[in-house]
């Protein structure tokens, strides 16, 4: 993942949610169970990765770029996400609701890409119209990225926190 790949932040940023998007497609077609787990799997790394840069860096670097309401509001649809993606990952395939929780949790996803990609009016949109230099920014997501890669590789990610919902 060379950094040359992104202009900047977003760019990055939206990458991210193209391939959790492809992967959720692929999660859809396939028709064995073990192919099903290995999916999810890796769209639960992919979404804890995307959210903790946006929640380390991206989120509070740019809050006073965006309106207040959905600042607050993208944490809030992050943690709904992350209860869904703890118990997937904690209850596995054989969980009776395994597919209707991944179904649901692409859905909640869908929402909240297009609360941040939205034309004009959406959270990248709104961090496109301030001076925040999104390419010293791309470095740092990039950087943080790789190391939590590493360690999905190696001991694998922890369970998801929360920010803002209690449970
Ligand atoms: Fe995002
Ligand atoms: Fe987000």
């Amino acid at each position: 993942m060379a950094k040359e790949e992104f202009t900047d932040a977003i760019m990055l940023l939206k990458h991210d949610h193209r391939t959790v998007e492809d992967l959720f497609s692929k999660f859809q077609k396939a028709q064995d169970k073990n192919k099903q787990w290995e999916l999810a799997q890796q769209i639960c790394n992919e979404l804890k990765i995307h959210s903790m840069i946006e929640e380390e860096i991206f989120y509070p670097e740019t809050k006073d770029a965006v309106e207040e309401d959905l600042y607050l509001e993208s944490y809030v649809e992050h943690d709904g996400a992350k209860v869904l993606i703890n118990d997937i990952m904690a209850n596995g395939p054989e969980d009776e609701f395994f597919e209707a929780k991944v179904t649901v949790l692409c859905e909640e996803i869908s929402h909240h890409v297009e609360e941040e990609e939205k034309p004009k009016e959406g959270y990248f949109a709104q961090v496109r119209e301030s001076d925040i230099d999104l390419k010293e920014m791309r470095d740092r997501l990039m950087a943080r990225k790789e190391e939590l890669l590493a360690l999905a590789e190696s001991e694998g990610l922890p369970p998801a926190k929360m920010k803002a919902v209690q449970v």
